[in-house]
């Protein structure tokens, strides 16, 4: 096939190394894998149970574009419940996991060339799908000493003014397991309503937060529902990221948009996907704080143990499934990824896959088996002190 057959816009995107970690995690059993973005968890009964009735009972069709009716009356009361966010019929979308949320809100707001205030290192998708757009990627360097939260004077510095749209935040976040504090996303908030910004909103993780922290959706505070488009999934929430389900929540027009946008797309989310999430909503809450104290235990184990390692070190993350630790051994976090995995047999993601002030760190998903972390600790504590 000759070359240019493929798109310039694809043939810029960066190659993801995660997506190759993972394979060879799979190929090679003796390999322990902390590359793991979502649950090691199945998902709760219910939500099964519920999935086999509807395929027996033939629901194997298309759903209405927004989202099936029933979905949508628990999602209302759900934000309304859990994020102190106010929503009616017309603020709601059903989509196809909250990746298509993301790739829908940034289709819908940006015009060639405008700026998005990504997070730096921040969720791997947010760039390139900024990039595919022929949009501008404006990272900010989120840094250990904020606690990796966003700094709104280093945001004032990169911005473009008249020329930039939106801000994406991620909180609890991945990589680095911060959770926004109130008073991080009250800056945030006055920096968009002062530059008048979206902002899009991924809380994905909103149900991982642990040791008191708490998670604040931003769309929920004073005079931001006008500006703030929420994305939700159940892909981490309930452990049923393969059942493709997400929601999209804020300003009729921006909602209505990506409505627009999304018959084009995907037309609508998967429709077994829907009936899962319905039940998850109506009985998965316990089922989901089962999950979170799991994780709770392994994060504190996880986060106790590097930390004594030499060569370590790391903030104690309050959020998602992420330990994001700094390491002092020369090299880049490439090459530290790739020798731990070929000298201590354990699949870990160097902290450049999300973005490149993510040089020096690594990130360990705690999104394994407790077993399989203690063991993947010891590998790990063995290989790097041949390193000194
Ligand atoms: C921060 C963040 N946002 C969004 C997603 C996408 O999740 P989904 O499309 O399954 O809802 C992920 C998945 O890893 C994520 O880490």
């Amino acid at each position: 096939m000759p070359r240019d057959m493929i798109a310039k816009r694809e043939k810029e995107l960066p190659a993801s190394r995660i997506g190759r970690l993972l394979k060879i995690a799979e190929e090679d059993k003796s390999i322990i894998s902390l590359g793991p973005g979502e649950p090691d968890f199945g998902a709760p009964k219910n939500v099964i149970r519920s999935a086999k009735k509807a395929l027996d009972r033939g629901y194997t069709h298309y759903s209405p574009p927004v989202g099936r009716a029933e979905l949508r009356g628990e999602l209302i009361r759900k934000l309304k419940r859990e994020n102190g966010i106010k929503a009616g019929d017309e603020n709601i979308l059903v989509t196809t996991g909250s990746t298509e949320g993301i790739l829908l809100a940034l289709m819908c707001l940006l015009d060639d060339g405008e700026g998005v205030i990504i997070p730096d290192p921040g969720f791997l998708a947010y760039k390139p799908v900024v990039e595919v757009l022929n949009g501008l990627p404006l990272p900010v360097h989120l840094r250990e000493e904020d606690n990796f939260q966003y700094d709104t004077d280093r945001m004032k510095e990169i911005i473009i003014p008249e020329k930039t749209k939106a801000i994406i935040l991620n909180t609890p976040s991945n990589p680095t397991g911060t959770v926004f504090s109130r008073k991080s996303l009250e800056e945030v908030a006055d920096f968009a309503v002062e530059h008048n910004l979206l902002v899009i909103s991924d809380e994905a993780y909103e149900k991982f937060v642990y040791g008191g922290a708490k998670h604040v959706s931003i769309g929920s505070m004073n005079g931001m529902e006008d500006r703030v488009i929420t994305l939700h999934s159940i892909s981490k929430s309930y452990a049923m990221a393969g059942f493709r389900v997400g929601f999209a929540t804020g300003p009729e027009k921006v909602i209505g948009a990506m409505a627009k946008m999304h018959v084009f797309t995907t037309l609508s989310a998967p429709t077994i996907g829907q009936v899962a999430a319905t039940e998850a909503l109506r009985s998965g809450q316990r089922d989901s704080e089962r999950m979170v104290r799991e994780y709770d235990r392994r994060r504190r184990y996880i986060y106790r143990r590097v930390n004594e390692m030499e060569g370590f070190e790391s903030r104690e993350p309050q959020g998602a499934f992420y330990l994001f630790p700094r390491f002092g051994f020369r090299m880049k976090s490439e090459k530290f990824a790739d020798l731990l995995l070929s000298k201590a047999k354990v699949a870990v993601v160097p902290g450049t896959e999300f973005g490149r002030f993510g040089e020096g760190y690594i990130r360990l998903s705690y999104a394994s088996p407790y077993s399989k972390i203690v063991q993947a600790m010891g590998r790990i504590e063995k290989a790097v002190k041949r390193l000194k």
